[in-house]
């Protein structure tokens, strides 16, 4: 969604604006904008589309200063044109950046309307711009002007503030959007994401709630939501990646793909004995709590819902507790019971999803016993607002159709659901050691499926001119169909659903005729036969079936019925494995298609929005 980067400095900043906003691009947007001081006046560059369009103009009619801001911008209020891309002036004075959602933009519109402010885009920032204008003219310095406008907004925001009187200083805010600043030499940068400044600095400190901060080039001065200095140092970056290069791959979705084996030998790197799970890899405190906790809500959305919904398989055979798992959108504003003893679980790749964000605020007003976020993002708001982390590693993920990122928390999953069961002995050592072993070889399973690669490609081609796809699974492998029709929806647009095939008789079966294809996801376990005869009544109504199965599973290839082979050591590690021919199904078919793979249309990598 929507990013931001900032700059002060000695030297021009264009291009570090520039080339922050472009290490953001994964993120979606529909626009781009910057604005510079030079020579006295604000100059501000904005164009519809890719931040090439806005580099393009750049070049066309160059703009440098030495201190500046940047955006791109997801429409939320206005449609994506020029007028409504970041950033915001208010007078020629004031220039603003803003990511978030001001909820009481409206009233705040009609009153500085009647004031006599006038407004040239339709979007929530704007208000801010004029806010802040109007408290500057009765205030000592910006700071305290961002800090009295601030207060009278309802929603959220991460915001910087440029004013043309003082060309030596940014003004940042922070309330429910995260921001975090960049030390270089004598000159500082601020972002939405460390991403973006990974080319300048790998000094980095992250802003917390509520808190607002002047920067200058030498300094940074930071006050809480009271108003009181907050004391807090630059530190090195983990972020290991630097994500801006394809590499060999032709899009960021295949690498990631491929990345697979290594993002997972990192997720258990140092986590793992010769037969059990350290317990302490979900926090100083998870041996006891672990041992307690009698029950488990797991809270995340989009394809991160769908690694908790895999989870509740595990946790309740292997843990023998129960385990409810929730979209966040839906768990927030509904009112629901915490039983004693439970443990508050969230999944997000990006630690900055809105809605697991509150939650996660909320579950902390409700009495759970712990809260525990499995995320890929060091330093994101849901890594340090859960009182335990588990970090999956699985490196910086840009295309927005998640990948690595899923199977990295599908890993830690399964590693967290094998630590429960050890500290509450409701498996045997054995089975514990034989686990463990079997997470040891998820990577190297994970390479054959993905020697799969050019028999998927093959099969991809009868799918492109299809309409719509069905998914089927049962079981855990019920998710991994659920992540499966999201990936070709996501990346292809064709529509995609996925059913449990128990419930297929139950309505999707009008639905099966020659011009729809049926993905069948079908490692072999205990509930192999049950999906056979799913099979067939589909195959009955002429349907076409491609089923990702193992060999032991006994399907035999037939009219109607094609079998992509893959293999799965374990039923454990099942679902890991057989998601990536899922994912290599539709990513072929996207880019036979034609579609922006690593940014499809309307959607965002990290929704800070809700
Ligand atoms: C967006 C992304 C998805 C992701 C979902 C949840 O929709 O495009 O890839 O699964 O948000 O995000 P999270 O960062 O919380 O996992």
């Amino acid at each position: 969604m929507c990013g931001i980067v900032g700059a002060v400095a000695q030297r021009d900043i264009a291009e570090i604006l520039i080339e922050g906003l472009r290490r953001l691009e994964y993120r979606g947007y529909d626009s781009a904008g910057l604005a510079v001081i030079s020579e006295g006046q604000i100059a501000r560059l904005r164009r519809v589309g890719k931040v090439a369009e806005l580099q393009k103009a750049m070049e066309e009619a160059p703009i440098d200063g030495n201190i500046g801001i940047a955006h791109t911008r997801w429409a939320t209020h206005g449609e994506p044109n020029e007028n409504n891309a970041h950033p915001h002036f208010s007078n020629d004075r004031i220039a603003i950046v803003h990511n978030g959602i001001i909820e009481n933009y409206e009233v705040l519109r009609e009153e500085l309307k009647s004031q006599g402010y006038a407004f040239s885009s339709d979007t929530d920032t704007e208000v801010m711009a004029h806010l802040i204008e109007r408290e500057r003219k009765t205030t000592e310095s910006l700071l305290e002007a961002v800090l009295k406008a601030t207060q009278l907004l309802e929603g959220a925001y991460g915001t910087v503030v440029m004013d043309q009187q003082n060309p030596e200083q940014l003004v940042v805010a922070r309330s429910g959007s995260p921001l975090v600043l960049g030390k270089g030499i004598g000159e500082m940068f601020i972002a939405s994401d460390q991403l973006a400044l990974l080319p300048v600095t790998r000094q980095f400190m992250f802003l917390e709630e509520g808190e607002v901060a002047e920067v200058s080039r030498r300094e940074v001065r930071i006050l809480d939501a009271n108003g009181a200095l907050v004391e807090r140092d630059f530190e090195e970056s983990s972020v290991q990646h630097d994500a801006g290069d394809k590499g060999q791959f032709r899009h960021f979705m295949m690498k990631e793909i491929f990345e697979q084996p290594t993002s997972i030998s990192n997720t258990l790197e140092g986590r793992l004995t010769n037969d059990s799970v350290v317990v302490e890899s979900f926090g100083n405190k998870a041996p006891e709590l672990l041992t307690k906790v009698k029950s488990v809500q797991i809270i995340a959305c989009g394809t991160s819902y769908h690694a908790a919904m895999v989870a509740k398989y595990w946790i309740e055979a292997m843990v023998q507790i129960p385990c409810q798992v929730e979209i966040a959108s839906e768990y927030r504003y509904r009112k629901s019971v915490v039983v004693p003893d439970s443990l508050f679980i969230s999944i997000s790749q990006s630690g900055e999803t809105a809605d697991t964000l509150a939650a996660l605020r909320l579950a902390k007003e409700q009495g759970f016993m712990a809260s525990l976020t499995i995320c890929n993002v060091p330093g994101s708001s849901l890594v340090r607002e859960s009182d335990m982390a588990f970090m999956t590693r699985a490196g910086a993920e840009i295309g927005v159709a998640s990948t690595k990122a899923f199977t990295t928390q599908l890993t830690g999953l399964l590693m967290l659901a094998t630590a429960m069961a050890q500290s509450k002995q409701t498996l045997p050592a054995e089975e514990i050691a034989s686990i463990v072993d079997q997470l040891r070889q998820i990577p190297s399973e994970i390479n054959e499926a993905l020697a799969m690669d050019k028999t998927i490609e093959d099969i991809s081609e009868e799918f492109t001119e299809k309409e719509h796809t069905l998914f089927l699974g049962r079981g855990e492998q019920y998710p991994i169909a659920m992540e499966g029709a999201l990936k070709l929806k996501e990346i292809s647009y064709i529509h995609a659903e996925a059913y449990a095939a128990g419930e297929l008789k139950h309505g999707p079966l009008a639905l099966i005729d020659q011009d729809m294809p049926i993905v069948v996801v079908a490692p072999n376990n205990d509930l192999v036969e049950k999906l056979k005869s799913n099979m067939e009544e589909v195959r009955a109504r002429g349907g076409q079936l491609y089923v990702f199965a193992d060999k032991e599973s006994e399907i035999n290839e037939n009219d109607g019925i094609k079998i992509i082979h893959c293999s799965a050591k374990s039923h454990y590690t099942a679902p890991i494995i057989f998601t990536v021919p899922l994912q290599l199904l539709s990513y072929h078919v996207a880019v036979i298609r034609g579609t922006d793979v690593d940014q499809p249309r309307n959607l965002a990598k990290s929704v800070t929005v809700e």
